[in-house]
């Protein structure tokens, strides 16, 4: 058996949190109300169906099937407008002394992610390329804390998922990462991510000595 790394993309790789933000306020705005960052903040990991569902809750609202489709693809539209803008400087400090190490040493990695604008976004980053297996909300039926996205990604690294280690922002994917026995590497604040196995601000704080003891073979 072999160790194998899986990485979520948004709020681990990229910051797009903040485009996030400006595509549901602005929908959100044009329906009559208002969105926080604190609301934005819970939205990490969770699908953009279920993000918009959130979204009319908090803001007392109830739309027809057709318009909800139609306000999902306009946030889907004005957010992809903003990930044009995206290039290799997107990528989040840390990260990519890591994925260097990682190729290296021919440990697979893959990523696993929510978003149906991965591929697109990997693409603008110039990390299409890099990556041994991508699966993301285009690949899977069950979100985040199902187990599902990492599981496929591990199947496609032929590794065995007690010997994948996942970075994750969110707590869900954290959730998802114990539940299909991983190990859990939190990105973020420890007071959100408790539950995971190791938790750091951010990849700057990651060390190699670090990434070496997790994937030294036992
Ligand atoms: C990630 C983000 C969420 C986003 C989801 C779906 O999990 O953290 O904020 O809603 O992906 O992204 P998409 O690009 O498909 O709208
Ligand atoms: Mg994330």
């Amino acid at each position: 058996s072999h160790k194998a790394v899986i990485f979520d993309l948004d709020g681990v790789i990229v910051d797009t949190a903040k485009f996030h933000f400006q595509a549901w306020k602005k929908l959100a705005n044009d329906l009559g109300f208002d969105f926080t960052h604190e609301q934005n903040e819970q939205l990490k990991g969770v699908s953009r169906v279920e993000s918009l569902k959130k979204i009319l809750k908090w803001g007392d609202m109830e739309l027809s099937e057709e318009e909800f489709n139609r306000q999902m693809a306009l946030k889907n539209d004005n957010y992809l407008s903003y990930v044009e803008e995206m290039d290799e400087n997107e990528i989040l400090p840390g990260v990519p002394k890591v994925l260097k190490y990682l190729k290296e040493n021919n440990i697979p990695f893959a990523l696993g992610s929510a978003s149906k604008n991965a591929r697109t976004i990997l693409k603008k980053i110039n990390l299409y390329e890099d990556f041994d297996a991508i699966v993301d909300g285009t690949d899977v039926s069950k979100a985040k804390p199902d187990p599902e996205v990492f599981l496929i990604a591990a199947e496609k690294l032929k590794a065995e998922p007690q010997d994948c280690v996942v970075f994750e922002d969110s707590v869900a994917g954290v959730e998802a990462a114990n539940i299909g026995k991983m190990t859990s590497i939190g990105i973020g604040d420890e007071k959100v991510l408790q539950e995971a196995d190791h938790i750091f601000n951010d990849f700057t704080e990651i060390s190699i000595e670090f990434i070496e003891n997790l994937l030294r073979k036992e």
